[in-house]
C-alpha cells in the first residue's frame, strides 16, 4: 500500500470504529438514551430539531451517494478500499439521523415527504453539483467536493452541535461524537489523497479552485439560511428556561461564543469564521488557493 494511505485501510477502520468508539452503541448512542422530554414536549423546539435533523439526513445521503460512486472512479485499489469503509460510515450516519427523525415523532410513512418539504434548497443544489462530478467519474473533483468541501465544512457544524447538546441532549451529542470521529477520518483521507493527486496533475489546479468557489457558496448559504430560520437562539433559550432547564445546561462555550446566550448574528459569524479559517488551512495543505465565494 502506498504511504499516503497509511491509517486508512479496512483493518484500521475495524479496530478504531466498529470495535472501538462505536462498540456497544445503539443507533450511535448509549442503549436506552432518549430525546429529552423538554424537546418532545415543546412543539416549536421539536419542529426546530426535526428541521435541523432533515439537513443532516440530506447531507449524509449525499455523502453516501458520492462515496459509493467514487469507489469505481478511484484510480488505485487503496482508495477504493477506503471509500468502501466511508460508504458504510455514511450509510450509518443516514440511518442514525433518520432514526432521530422517528424518535422526534416523524412517522415512517411521512419520512420522505418531510425530508422533501424541509430540505434546504442550497444543500440540495450542492448535492446536485457534487453528484454530477461523481457521475462523470471525475475522482479529483468528487473527492474535493465531498471530503474537502462538504465534510471539511460540516465538521465544524457537527462540533458546534455537539458542544451545544452535550448537557441538554446527551443522546444526540453521543450520535454526533461518533459521526465527528468518522468525519475526521474522511477529511484526513481527502487531504492526503488529493494533495498527492494535485501534485501529480498541476493542470487540474485552476478548475479545482473554480469548483471550490462554486461549491463553498452552497455550503455557506446552507449554514446561513439554517441559522436564520425558525425561532432563533433567543426564543429557544426562553422556551428552555420556561421548562426549567438551567442556563448551565443550555449550551457550552464554543469558539468564544457562549452558545446558551448567543444571538443569531454571533452564531453565524462564529461558525462562518471558524469554517472559513480551517477551510483555508485545509486547502493550503492540498496546494489549492482559497477563492472567495459570492456572499450568501
Ligand atoms: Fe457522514
Ligand atoms: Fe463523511
Amino acid at each position: 500500500m502506498s504511504d499516503f494511505l497509511t491509517g486508512y485501510d479496512i483493518q484500521h477502520w475495524l479496530e478504531s470504529a466498529p470495535q472501538g468508539y462505536l462498540q456497544g452503541t445503539e443507533y450511535g448512542h448509549a442503549p436506552g438514551e432518549k430525546e429529552p422530554a423538554v424537546l418532545l414536549g415543546d412543539p416549536v423546539l421539536r419542529e426546530q430539531a426535526i428541521g435541523l435533523t432533515v439537513q443532516l439526513v440530506v447531507g449524509e445521503r449525499c455523502a453516501l451517494a458520492a462515496s459509493s460512486g467514487l469507489i469505481n472512479a478511484a484510480p488505485d485499489e487503496a482508495s477504493k478500499r477506503f471509500l468502501a469503509t466511508q460508504t458504510l460510515d455514511e450509510a450509518r450516519h443516514t440511518e442514525v439521523f433518520t432514526q432521530r427523525l422517528h424518535d422526534l415523532g416523524v412517522k415512517k410513512a411521512d419520512l420522505e415527504s418531510t425530508i422533501r418539504e424541509l430540505a434546504n434548497p442550497n444543500l440540495a443544489r450542492f448535492a446536485e453539483a457534487l453528484l454530477e462530478k461523481v457521475d462523470k467519474k471525475d475522482f479529483v473533483a468528487g473527492v474535493v467536493g465531498q471530503n474537502v468541501i462538504l465534510e471539511g465544512m460540516a465538521f465544524h457544524v457537527f462540533e458546534m452541535l455537539h458542544a451545544s447538546n452535550r448537557e441538554l441532549n446527551p443522546k444526540f451529542a453521543h450520535t454526533l461524537a461518533g459521526t465527528i470521529a468518522d468525519e475526521r477520518r474522511h477529511v484526513g483521507f481527502g487531504e492526503n489523497r488529493i494533495g498527492s493527486l494535485i501534485r501529480e496533475h498541476p493542470e487540474r489546479k485552476a478548475d479545482i479552485e473554480r469548483l471550490q468557489r462554486e461549491m463553498s457558496y452552497w455550503m455557506l448559504a446552507t449554514f446561513g439560511s439554517q441559522i436564520r430560520q425558525g425561532p432563533g437562539p433567543e426564543e429557544m433559550q426562553q422556551r428552555l428556561a420556561a421548562r426549567g432547564v438551567a442556563s448551565s445546561e443550555r449550551g457550552a462555550a464554543w469558539q468564544g461564543v457562549q452558545l446558551g446566550e448567543a444571538t443569531t448574528e454571533e452564531l453565524e459569524s462564529a461558525l462562518g469564521g471558524t469554517i472559513l479559517k480551517e477551510f483555508k488551512v485545509r486547502l493550503e495543505r492540498i496546494g489549492i488557493d482559497y477563492q472567495s465565494p459570492a456572499q450568501p
